[in-house]
């Protein structure tokens, strides 16, 4: 047998990676070798077991792990489940509209890339191939600090403006040097990553490192082209445990940038944010990837929503697999939803090709909600569209009815 096919094995028979895929169909063991075009692929599971396929196992570790026994990555897949929608019936669905305008950025869906470190790491096109699939399909992309391809590039291939997300570093002139590359290269938002102040725990990827050893030089050396890339970074961390909420002001002094705050879990902190001059609101844990045992992105988003009151745009992301939990974030007060993961399988089992497929799923799928929910553009997509069981079983009606 394979050392691939050993892997594929471990890979099945992992508690983590199996309760990760919770809510995910069964796939079976051989499926991820035997679907060789993008258009063979039915959903993101399945481009998820292609991807496992061909990203070798120690760069797969690095995209799927969460933190300690991955349980806010779970809480990510299992928030969804609290909400159900409501449809309604007989209204005309026969024109549907998904476009969306989220400061000043037009795109067809309202569905968007994350940032996402490393992309050569999957696949040889990197973010090259991921900016070509947004281009082709109409999304919104935002390129990671750590980009293995330089903005400059990036730009271009997406021929429009991008958003840029950045880690605020331990140094300020540090980070006033990304702030004025990322604007000169035409990003037009910053969003500024404030879930990561220390060191986390990734168990998950220390696991799958142990699967291979390889000496990994041509992934990690002298063909990264981070946002950083040119600077002398010896001694300068990329995450700032000293930052505090005057950080939007002071990036507000340097950039004309709209500065996103990105990692907002608590209704709080995402009135603090706008209060300290946020042009948006990104609620997020990382992808389960910064503090473990917390809440699924979509159960923050309601009270995120309700703090935020209509000041500024909110977004989310976090676990989303299905064009149902999208629909479920816009019900729930989203402006767009954000895509990581995902897009990066299809980056890695067909590069350009596989992200464009992971986007014509998620669309289909979101579209077909929207129409079979009675809501044919997202303005009219409204908590009305959706079940709180979380709260039903809270005020104990759910209970009663059980009696
Ligand atoms: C980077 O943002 C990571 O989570 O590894």
């Amino acid at each position: 047998m394979s050392h691939r096919r050993e892997f594929l094995k471990f890979l099945a028979a992992s508690p983590l990676i199996s309760s990760y895929s919770a809510f995910a169909q069964e796939v079976e063991e051989t499926l991820g070798e035997r679907l060789t075009d993008p258009s063979d692929v039915i959903n993101i599971f399945e481009m998820e077991a292609v991807a496992s396929t061909k990203i070798p196992p120690a760069h797969l570790g690095y995209l799927n792990t969460g933190v300690d026994s991955d349980m806010t990555l779970r809480a990510n897949r299992e928030g969804f489940t609290r909400f159900q929608i409501k449809p309604r019936r007989l209204v005309d669905v026969s024109q549907t509209d998904t476009s969306v305008n989220i400061l000043g950025s037009e795109a067809q869906s309202p569905i968007f890339l994350c940032p996402v470190g490393s992309q050569g790491a999957y696949h040889a096109e990197a973010e090259l191939g991921t900016a070509r699939a947004a281009a082709a399909k109409g999304h919104h992309m935002v390129l990671s600090t750590q980009s293995s391809t330089a903005i400059e590039d990036v730009v271009q291939a997406r021929g429009g403006p991008i958003w840029h997300q950045l880690y605020p570093t331990t140094r300020w002139e540090y980070t006033e040097a990304i702030l004025r590359r990322a604007e000169a290269a035409g990003a037009t938002s910053v969003c500024l990553t404030i879930d990561l102040p220390g060191g986390r725990n990734t168990e998950t990827q220390s696991k799958l490192f142990r699967e291979d050893d390889r000496v990994c030089s041509t992934c990690h050396t002298g063909q990264s082209k981070p946002i950083f890339d040119g600077l002398d970074m010896q001694g300068v961390g990329l995450n700032n445990p000293a930052l505090v909420w005057n950080v939007i002001g002071r990036m507000k002094d340097v950039t004309n940038m709209n500065v996103i705050i990105k990692g907002i879990e608590a209704p709080e902190d995402a009135a603090l944010a706008v209060a300290n001059g946020a042009d948006a609101v990104w609620v997020s844990n990382h992808g389960g990837r910064a503090v473990e045992t917390g809440r699924g992105s979509i159960e923050c988003l309601p009270d995120v929503v309700s703090a935020v009151n209509g000041r500024v745009p909110v977004i989310v992301d976090g676990g989303f697999r299905r064009g149902t939990d999208i629909y479920k974030a816009l019900a729930l007060g989203a402006d767009a939803v954000g895509i990581g993961r995902p897009y990066c399988w299809g980056l890695g089992a067909f590069g350009q090709a596989g992200v464009e497929r992971v986007l014509d799923l998620l669309n289909r799928e979101l579209l077909i909600a929207m129409q079979g929910s009675g809501t044919p553009t997202l303005e009219s997509i409204g908590p009305d569209y959706v079940h709180d069981a979380g709260h039903r079983v809270r005020r104990g009606i759910l209970g009663r009815e059980m009696l």
